[in-house]
């Protein structure tokens, strides 16, 4: 099984390309099966997560084509996908596929909108709590569907098309979101989505669907008003930058007191965050095409912080916030208010010889003067990063295991750190 392995220590200076929001490319792959006609997707970025969807797509009909590169595209620029699902060949989504992704279970939405049926596994993912998905089953039964669960499958039916309607999330959640999205877009009438998520992933999808011929109304709101069209067409849409990637490698440069261009990098997309690094002590300058990030001297200080849905600070960022704090002067308090059990890096960057202490959903980590470099395991895609961050501060060799949880959300994720002056590399044993 490959590994990677970091000597830590050396400060990173250079330029690192932000690729596409892997959590905006998936639901925008999921949406070509909402139409007979082609979806073209810039700025695919080159991921384990993205490789699987494609399989689970080309299950259900869709045909992927992957584009050469446009004029003037820059080879650090993601990929382009043609999607065309002209006929559903299946509406089933089985177990193998969909148990290792979560969002593979977002089909659901898309697929008994426009064809009456689906069955979809229940999903996997991330082990980060039990991730339910009562919110996204409920919605779809609120637009018209039946859904029945049966041997670990959920099966959805809507022989006479879905019904525009009210639909309210009792909790923020960014899946069901996406689900009331697709399923409305294609129902007869209107809908109102109250309590919608509004993280940009969100937007992006809702902004490329009306370029698909949706009709959409209060995209980056709380409340979505959705038109029902009987069909939706062909578009062109570029998947937004990663926020996500961006605040990681904000928080790898800090740490080796480092500076760094994010290039690509949209500051609107993480103002929280970044206020919170700010905060810390960091220097952050936003610039037109991407994000300076220089922490030049001087100690980071600690910081209090609770992880919010957007426009809130991202529990996609808890992990590599929590090694950054690991040798701040003083006792952050992170408080983890999205996901329970989301705390699984805390005892392996103690390997590293963090202070962290886990009260209920509160982690205090106090900041030492140094880590040092130790043999750790990935636990899941955002904690597997943050020891990533801890490794490149601490003083020797750090070895990272299963590392497929990196290659999930991260692309390329030693060379960009490589190019930068970080000593990484992947290893097999
Ligand atoms: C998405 C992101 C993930 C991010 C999360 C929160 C993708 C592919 N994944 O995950 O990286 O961490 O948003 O920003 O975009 N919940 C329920 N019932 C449901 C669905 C969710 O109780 O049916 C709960 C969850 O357990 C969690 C909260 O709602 O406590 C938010 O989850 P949600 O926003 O749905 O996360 P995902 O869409 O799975």
């Amino acid at each position: 099984m490959e590994q990677i392995r970091i000597v830590g220590g050396q400060r990173l200076t250079g330029t690192i390309p932000i690729s596409g929001a892997k959590n905006a490319a998936l639901p925008l792959m999921i949406a070509s099966l909402l139409t007979r006609e082609t979806l073209t997707l810039h700025n695919v970025p080159r991921l384990a997560d993205v490789n699987l969807l494609a399989r689970i797509l080309g299950n259900h009909g869709v045909d992927l084509t992957v584009a050469g590169k446009r004029p003037g595209q820059r080879g650090s620029e993601g990929q382009t996908f043609k999607l065309t699902a002209a006929e559903i060949v299946d509406t089933t989504a089985p177990y193998e596929m969909v148990s290792r992704m979560r969002a593979g279970f977002w089909v659901l939405a898309p697929l008994v909108a426009r064809c009456g049926r689906a069955k979809v596994s229940l999903p996997g993912g991330c082990a980060i709590g039990t991730r339910p998905v009562d919110l996204l089953i409920h919605t779809l039964e609120q637009l018209g569907a039946e859904i029945e669960l049966d041997g670990g499958y959920v099966i959805a039916r809507a022989p006479r098309g879905l019904t525009g309607n009210k639909v309210t999330l009792s909790k923020v959640s960014v899946g069901a979101t996406h689900t009331a999205l697709m399923a409305a877009v294609l129902a007869k009438g209107e809908s109102l989505i109250e309590n919608a998520a509004r993280e940009p992933e969100v937007g992006d999808l809702a902004n490329c669907l009306v370029r698909m011929g949706a009709r959409i109304e209060g995209i980056g709101t709380p409340t979505l008003w959705v038109q029902g069209r009987e069909a939706l067409y062909g578009a062109d849409h570029t998947v937004l930058p990663d926020r996500i990637e961006t605040g990681t490698y904000a928080m790898a440069a800090a740490i080796t007191g480092g500076d760094v261009l994010l290039d690509g990098a949209r500051p609107d997309l993480l103002q929280e965050a970044l206020q919170t690094l700010r905060s810390t002590g960091i220097e952050i300058e936003e610039r037109p095409g991407g994000i300076r990030v220089a922490q030049n001297g001087g100690s980071l200080q600690a910081v209090s912080v609770e992880t919010q849905p957007f426009p809130g600070f991202p529990t996609d960022l808890q992990a590599q916030l929590m090694a950054l704090m690991c040798t701040a002067q003083g006792t952050s308090q992170l408080r983890e208010t999205i996901f329970e059990n989301r705390f699984m890096h805390v005892q392996e960057l103690a390997r590293l010889g963090a202070k962290i202490e886990l009260r209920g959903d509160t982690a205090f980590v106090t900041g030492v003067s140094g880590l040092r470099g130790a043999q750790v395991m990935a636990t899941d895609l955002r904690a597997s990063v943050s020891l990533v961050i801890a490794g490149l501060a601490a003083q020797g060799e750090t070895t990272i295991g299963r590392v497929y949880h990196l290659d999930r959300g991260f692309e390329r994720i030693e060379h960009k750190l490589g190019r930068c002056g970080a000593q990484i590399e992947r290893i097999s044993g």
